[in-house]
């Protein structure tokens, strides 16, 4: 094939133009126009991030510059592309070293449309469970070596009916010590 002039002077235009729409994209922030978080649910998870103690820097990209402010974007939080509500908060730890978050992990209630919850492997020493009725939508909850203590859990899951994944081991609920084992139940 031979490429003549009028090929290239094409060519050549068409690379302007893909140049040009890229940077006014990014110019005029076009990406931005995506549906982002919902505010209250962005306040809430703040609010949670500064009552917990996040000594391994694990909740860095959760904050309140401009180009933090899509919360669906911060780490193990994951939400509806439609709707824009936060539907997934995954904070297990790493499972290769102990690197909890620590602290009170306060009521996640603002975050009702929440349906995969995993606060497993940290060191939470106080209780969201008498609010977690709240979250009828959940399907997943993993509390696996959360460090939640004595608590009748039994009590406050009467309210989640669509819960198909329940992960309780390693923690010391009062069920857990009648089983004395780790309680798994996926159904
Ligand atoms: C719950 O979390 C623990 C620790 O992160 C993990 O080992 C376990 O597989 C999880 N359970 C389920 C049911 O996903
Ligand atoms: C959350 O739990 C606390 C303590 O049990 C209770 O006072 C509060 O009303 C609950 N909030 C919601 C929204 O359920
Ligand atoms: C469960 O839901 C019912 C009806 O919505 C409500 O009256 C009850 O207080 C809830 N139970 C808990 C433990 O939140």
């Amino acid at each position: 094939m031979t490429i003549n002039s009028e090929t290239l002077l094409k060519l050549f235009q068409l690379i302007i133009v893909v140049t040009l729409l890229f940077s006014v994209e990014h110019v005029f922030g076009v990406e931005d126009a995506e549906v982002s978080c919902v505010e209250n649910e962005r306040a809430a998870l703040l609010n949670l991030k500064q009552q917990l103690l996040d000594d391994y820097n694990r909740l860095s990209s959760w904050g309140t510059e401009e180009y933090q402010k899509d919360c669906c974007r911060w780490k193990g939080v994951g939400c509806d592309d439609q709707t824009g509500h936060v539907i997934i908060l995954d904070l297990h730890g790493p499972s290769d070293s102990f690197k909890p978050l620590r602290g009170y992990i306060s009521p996640l209630f603002e975050l009702k449309q929440l349906e995969y919850l995993d606060l497993s492997y940290n060191d939470f020493s106080g209780t969201i469970l008498s609010n977690i009725s709240s979250l009828t939508r959940l399907h997943f909850l993993n509390l696996s070596r959360a460090g939640f203590g004595d608590d009748a859990i039994q009590d406050h899951l009467g309210n989640l009916s669509k819960l198909r994944t329940l992960d309780l081991s390693d923690n010391s609920f009062f069920m857990l010590k009648i089983l004395s084992g780790s309680l798994v139940f996926v159904y």
